[in-house]
């Protein structure tokens, strides 16, 4: 799988997934992966929920770009939020050179009037800032006025924290939504640029999972969904998997059934008091580790089935923060993310 996109031209990847499976933690671990020998990287959400602020830690992010991380051996990650209020003054700024009456609509209040776009313009608002910031060369023209064409995007790769699994078919699907709202016209026609994109080599969709019954259904359900809308899915992320030395314990314990007078022996030896709740209480924590590890062998297969490329990412013990994000996105690039 290649993780640049063609002849010069931005990546733009979008990271989905079950609610709480990491999509967040993992968008931001993916961009500073892909942040690599300096290059730069936008990491873009789009709910104001200001999940990717909190993981790296940083000022809550706004509808202006900043420069929010440092990318592996020295790229840039850079941050924005967009938001459908913003994103339409600054559409109606464009396209209709409102540029006093756009100003004024933002002081009324964007957001409270963002909440009376109808939900389909909304998705095309916030994918045509996706658009724009993907077509961007890197002094900031919009392509279509550029005049070297040899000029270099302004961000080598463009990640997406996306909506989940469960909305993000209709979100991807702006020119399907449009439908009966505007058959003709500048937002019908920003739509289709849209929809062009997102069905482009340029865009890959991944999908984040645990290793457990209903995040993995929903990854597969989506894998065929996806798929089915003529989306590319790129790769399947398995987040939180158990550590290798858990597992070897666990194998091991697998391998030779804990006999409970041996155990009472062998803890009695080295000084521990036992008794038989105890002893029973171990043996069943052994013999549901063997449960779970089968359950999610065969949901690890299963996931490897969908035909995809899997990564593996650790649960990491110490909670997830800015030095977390860096050595996730350090899992990936030995993984082969980014090169
Ligand atoms: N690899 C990991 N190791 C340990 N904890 C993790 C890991 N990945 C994510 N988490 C934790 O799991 C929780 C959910 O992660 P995150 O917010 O990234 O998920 P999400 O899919 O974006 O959730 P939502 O659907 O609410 O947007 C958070 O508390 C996060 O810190
Ligand atoms: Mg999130």
């Amino acid at each position: 799988m290649t993780w640049h996109g063609g002849e010069g031209s931005p990546r733009l990847h979008i990271v989905t997934g079950k609610g709480g499976t990491g999509k967040t933690t993992v968008a931001a671990a993916l961009a500073t992966a892909l942040a690599q020998d300096g290059q730069r990287v936008l990491l873009v959400e789009t709910e104001e929920r200001q999940g990717i602020s909190q993981v790296l830690d940083v000022a809550p992010l706004g509808t202006q770009e900043i420069e929010v991380s440092s990318g592996l051996d020295g790229g840039e990650v850079w941050g924005l939020s967009i938001e459908a209020g913003a994103a339409l003054v600054e559409y109606l700024r464009l396209f209709y050179r409102l540029g006093r009456a756009g100003d004024l609509l933002h002081k009324m209040g964007a957001i409270e009037f963002a909440t009376t776009i109808a939900p389909g313009v909304r998705d095309v608002l916030i994918g045509g800032k996706i658009y724009e910031s993907v077509r961007r060369t890197a002094s900031g023209r919009a392509p279509g006025r550029r005049s070297r064409p040899d000029e270099p995007p302004a961000y080598d790769a463009v990640v997406l924290d996306a909506p989940p699994t469960g909305r993000v078919g209709r979100f991807l699907d702006v020119t399907g939504q449009l439908a009966d709202l505007a058959r003709v016209g500048p937002i019908r026609n920003q739509a289709d640029s849209i929809h062009q994109l997102l069905h482009s080599d340029t865009t890959l969709v991944h999908l984040v999972t645990l290793l457990e019954q209903l995040p993995v259904q929903e990854t597969l359900d989506a894998v065929e969904s996806l798929t089915d809308d003529s989306l590319r899915v790129g790769t399947l992320i398995v987040n939180q998997a158990r550590d290798a030395e858990v597992r070897a314990s666990v194998d091991l314990v697998a391998d030779r059934e804990p006999d409970p007078s041996v155990l009472t022996e062998q803890l009695e030896s080295v000084g521990i008091r036992t008794s038989p709740t105890m002893i029973e209480g171990l043996v069943q924590t052994a013999a549901d580790a063997v449960a779970r590890r089968d359950l999610e062998t065969s949901l690890e297969d299963s996931v490897v089935a969908a035909g995809r490329p899997v990564l593996t990412l650790p649960h990491l013990l110490d909670g997830v923060g800015p030095d977390a994000v860096r050595r996730l996105a350090a899992e990936l690039a030995a993984q082969g993310v980014g090169s």
